[in-house]
């Protein structure tokens, strides 16, 4: 549990940095906690995972506000295959060599084994997709 000490210059909120310091007095005598496991970051409040794209060599970050891991993709200007977007037509069928993910919403079909439809998913850890 995290307690505040006004004599401590590492949990004063007189200490704190721009806008922070204009909170309330009860704004200031709040705290969160954020659990994750080792593999999860937290960034300014947000869960965010690492998804590695293999081909493309790059490595981009996910968020909650990222939506699907297409709309990730899409964020920083790539622009990997697609069609419905909703897991009907198959078109972004993309490998997964690591990673565990959730679909949302949920494929009308299956993909082949070791695939995932990136229009759909979701990233519940760290991922590495052929892409
Ligand atoms: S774009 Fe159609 S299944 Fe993903």
């Amino acid at each position: 549990m995290l307690s505040i000490d006004k004599n401590d210059d590492k949990t004063n909120p007189e200490n704190l940095p721009g806008e922070m310091k204009q909170q309330s007095a009860d704004d200031s005598q709040r705290y969160n906690e954020y659990f994750a496991t080792a593999n999860d970051h937290i960034a300014e409040g947000n869960l965010t995972h690492t998804i590695k794209l293999l081909k493309s060599d790059m490595t981009i970050i996910w968020d909650q506000s990222k939506g699907s891991v297409l709309e990730l993709c899409e964020s920083v200007g790539l622009t990997p295959p697609n069609n419905c977007r909703m897991g009907t037509c198959g078109t972004c069928e993309t490998k997964l060599v690591t990673g565990d993910y959730e679909y949302d919403p949920e494929p009308f079909m299956e993909p082949l084994d070791g695939k995932i439809f990136i229009c759909c998913a979701r990233p519940l850890s760290d991922m590495e997709i052929e892409l």
